[in-house]
C-alpha cells in the first residue's frame, strides 16, 4: 500500500474549490505512453497549470497500471527538474468500473479515482459510489461519481443516445454517496465523431458541420441545485479541422468528425465546471505529425525522428488548451 501523498501527487480537493471559485476549469489529460506524459508535464510546467493526469481501462491494457503509476511519479520529479518548483499533479483513475478497480489504484498511490456506475439504475450507482468514497476517503483519495449517460462507447459500455443528468437527482446522489465531484451529461460524448451529421447544420462558408449546443440549461439548474459542488464534463474534445485535415491529407480516412467548440467549452470553465476531460484531440495531434513527418521523411526509420514532432505538436494543444479554453494557466505557481 502506498499513499499518493510519498509520490509528491495531490488530490482534488483544494485544485477544485479554487478553480469553481475562480472560474476556471482543471485539464485531464489521458496518457497512455511516454510522449504524451511528457508533453502534458512539459505543458503544465511551462504555464504552471494545475493537472490531472487519466489513466483509462483501456490505457491499462495497453501500457501495464502499475507501469503507469510509476510514469507518474516519475513526472512529478521531472515537473520539478523543469524548473515547476511546486508541481500540482494528480494521479487519477478515468470511468473505473468496479470497487475493486477502484481499490487497486487507491492502493497503489492513485490520489483520485471516478466510479462510472453512471449505466446502472440510479439506487445501484448511489450503492457502488458509496462504497467507494468510504474507502478512498480513508486515505484522502478523492472521488469522481456520474450521473447521467454519455452517447457513445464508455468503458466498453455503448449508449446509443445521450441521457442527460436530471437535475432533481444530483443532491440526493451528492448527499447520499458522499462523492467529491459529479460527472454529469449535457450533450457532449466521447471519441472524435460526437454527432451525428443529420444532428448538425452545414456552415455555407466554411462547408464544415457545426454541431448543436450542450445542455446548458441542465448545466445551470445542476449548478442551482448544488452551489460551489464541483461538476465534471467528459467528452470534451473540440476535434481540430486541421488536424482532421493533416490526418486525411496524408493517407487517413476521418470522415465527418465533429467536435465540442471550444468557445462552448470556455463558457464552461466560467461556471461550477471545474474539470474537463480531453483524450481524443490529443490522440489527433499526435496522428497527423507522425503521418506527416512519416510522407515527409518515407527513409525515416527512428521512431525518435516522429515522435518528436507529435510530442511538440501535443505539448502546443495542450498549452492552448490551457490557456485559451479552460484558463487555468497560473494558477499551480
Ligand atoms: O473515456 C474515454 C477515454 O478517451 C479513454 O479511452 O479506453 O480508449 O483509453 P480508451
Ligand atoms: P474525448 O474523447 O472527447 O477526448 O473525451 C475524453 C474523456 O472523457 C475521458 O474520460
Ligand atoms: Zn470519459
Amino acid at each position: 500500500m502506498v499513499n499518493y501523498k510519498e509520490l509528491g501527487l495531490v488530490n482534488t480537493k483544494e485544485m477544485f474549490a479554487k478553480a469553481v471559485a475562480g472560474g476556471y476549469a482543471i485539464p485531464a489529460f489521458n496518457f497512455n505512453n511516454m510522449e504524451q506524459l511528457q508533453a502534458i508535464i512539459m505543458a503544465a510546467a511551462e504555464t504552471k497549470s494545475p493537472v490531472i493526469l487519466q489513466v483509462s481501462k483501456g490505457a491499462r491494457n495497453y501500457a501495464n497500471q502499475t507501469l503507469l503509476r510509476y510514469m507518474a511519479e516519475g513526472a512529478v520529479e521531472y515537473a520539478k527538474e523543469l524548473g515547476w518548483e511546486n508541481p500540482q499533479i494528480v494521479l487519477h483513475l478515468d470511468h473505473g468500473d468496479s470497487f475493486e478497480t477502484c481499490k487497486s489504484c487507491v492502493d497503489m498511490g492513485f490520489s483520485s479515482v471516478m466510479i462510472d456506475a453512471s449505466s446502472k439504475p440510479f439506487e445501484e450507482n448511489i450503492a457502488i459510489t458509496k462504497q467507494v468514497v468510504e474507502y478512498a476517503h480513508q486515505y484522502g483519495v478523492t472521488v469522481e461519481a456520474e450521473l447521467g449517460v454519455l452517447a457513445g462507447v464508455e468503458d466498453e459500455v455503448a449508449a446509443e443516445e445521450s441521457h442527460y443528468t436530471k437535475p432533481e437527482e444530483v443532491i440526493e446522489f451528492a448527499t447520499r454517496t458522499g462523492c467529491d465531484s459529479l460527472a454529469i451529461s449535457i450533450g457532449t460524448s466521447h471519441g472524435a465523431y460526437k454527432f451525428k451529421p443529420e444532428q448538425c447544420t452545414l456552415d455555407p462558408q466554411t462547408g464544415r458541420l457545426v454541431p448543436p449546443p450542450l445542455a446548458f440549461d441542465v448545466l445551470h439548474e445542476v449548478e442551482a441545485k448544488l452551489p460551489g459542488f464541483p461538476i465534471v464534463l467528459h467528452g470534451s474534445s473540440s476535434v481540430p479541422q486541421d488536424e482532421v485535415d493533416t490526418i486525411n491529407k496524408y493517407g487517413g480516412k476521418l470522415e465527418a468528425a465533429v467536435g465540442i467548440p471550444e468557445e462552448q467549452l470556455r463558457e464552461a470553465s466560467k461556471s461550477a465546471v471545474c474539470k474537463i476531460n480531453i483524450d481524443s484531440d490529443s490522440r489527433l495531434a499526435m496522428t497527423a505529425a507522425i503521418r506527416k513527418t512519416m510522407a515527409e521523411h518515407p527513409a525515416e526509420f527512428d521512431p525518435r525522428k516522429y515522435l518528436t514532432p507529435a510530442r511538440e505538436s501535443m505539448k502546443k494543444l495542450y498549452i492552448h488548451k490551457i490557456v485559451n479554453v479552460l484558463g487555468s494557466d497560473g494558477k499551480a505557481l
